[in-house]
């Protein structure tokens, strides 16, 4: 119903400016279009040709709501006697619901009137395809939006090339953001869709891949310098150890009973010092200053045993 009474509507103004026309006054229309990208709507129309002193233009929608209620049209007020020959309509056309749009353009005491042919709804509007760089940055993909807009939530996509079923997505809500090759080196490709819930549009970018170079080997030399550091303490301690325990053995089974010189003394100290010092203070003990020359003969007479 709608749609037939926008029809005799452009009926209508085609008449009338047919009968304009005639009366050898606007030979020609203004041929109105809207572009609509993202929720945007932009009306544009052609400059009124005719030689005025004056010339501006005023425009007026009306939705579904409005013809029901009884035909009425609201002037959008940003656009109300301007001389420029386009209007943001955004916010006026908002609503999901068939509209439609004129433009009065008045030319000193005459004006005229031109009707979009078609009704515009939101739903008509062009979805753009987002605009995408992505640049590797070391072990993290860097990926920029030129744009983000409320209104459309951008879903990112990442695999390593090979791999799209094992994709993983990320909602993006900044322009720049960093991601991780969490897969090691490689070719990661990145692809992103834009939604627009509120139509329940969709569109998505091209596949984007780049290569991601090997991490540098940074972890590993650590790992690799640990590695060798655990394998040079063990061994030390394996060069150590057989000894350590010898001495620990010798150390505990030696337990000759102490002459009574030492019983005093503490056990801390090393039972082999002991014999060290136990010699030289047998002899003196036994030294007498009468016995020098018995002694000094026996002595020698020792000596000689031991060279015979
Ligand atoms: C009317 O506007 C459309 C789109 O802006 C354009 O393609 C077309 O050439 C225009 N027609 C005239 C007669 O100016
Ligand atoms: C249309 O209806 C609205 C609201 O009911 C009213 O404000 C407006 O004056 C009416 N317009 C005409 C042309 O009757
Ligand atoms: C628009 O044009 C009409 C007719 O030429 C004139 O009366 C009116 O003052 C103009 N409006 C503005 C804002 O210039
Ligand atoms: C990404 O954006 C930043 C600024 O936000 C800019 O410096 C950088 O060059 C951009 N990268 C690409 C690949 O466009
Ligand atoms: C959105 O669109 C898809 C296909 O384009 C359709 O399957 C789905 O039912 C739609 N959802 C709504 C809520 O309209």
């Amino acid at each position: 119903m709608f749609q037939t009474r926008s029809l005799l509507k452009t009926v209508t103004s085609a008449f009338f400016i047919a009968t304009l026309s005639h009366a050898a006054l606007f030979p020609e229309s203004l041929n109105i279009s809207i572009q609509s990208e993202n929720m945007m709507h932009t009306l544009k129309w052609r400059p009124l040709q005719e030689a005025c002193c004056t010339v501006n233009y005023t425009v007026q929608y009306q939705g579904e709501f409005e013809y029901m209620q009884n035909d009425s049209w609201l002037i959008e007020h940003s656009c109300y006697e301007i001389v420029q020959t386009e209007c943001d309509l955004t916010l006026a056309l908002s609503s999901d619901s068939d509209y439609n749009i004129r433009v009065a353009a008045r030319c000193d005491d005459s004006t005229l009137w031109t009707q979009l042919p078609n009704t515009f709804n939101r739903r008509d509007t062009v979805l753009l395809v987002p605009n995408m760089d992505v640049t590797p940055r070391g072990r993290q993909i860097e990926v920029n939006f030129s744009e983000l807009q409320k209104h459309i939530s951008i879903n990112l996509h990442i695999w390593k090339k090979g791999d799209e079923h094992k994709a993983i997505s990320k909602e993006i809500t900044d322009k720049k953001s960093h991601h991780d090759a969490w897969l090691g080196g490689g070719t990661y490709c990145l692809k992103a869709d834009a939604i627009l819930d509120i139509i329940n549009k969709t569109t998505s970018t091209d596949t984007h891949c780049v290569l991601i170079q090997e991490p540098l080997r940074l972890i590993p030399l650590y790992v690799g310098v640990a590695v060798a550091l655990t394998l040079a303490v063990a061994l030390i301690l394996g060069l150590i150890t057989p000894r350590f325990s010898l001495w620990l053995r010798k150390s505990m089974h030696n337990k000759e009973p102490l002459p009574n010189a030492l019983i005093g003394w503490p056990k801390s100290v090393p039972i082999f010092s002991s014999k060290v010092l136990l010699e030289p203070t047998h002899s003196v003990l036994l030294l007498d200053p009468s016995e020098e020359q018995h002694r000094t003969s026996e002595m020698k007479a020792t000596c000689d045993d031991e060279r015979g």
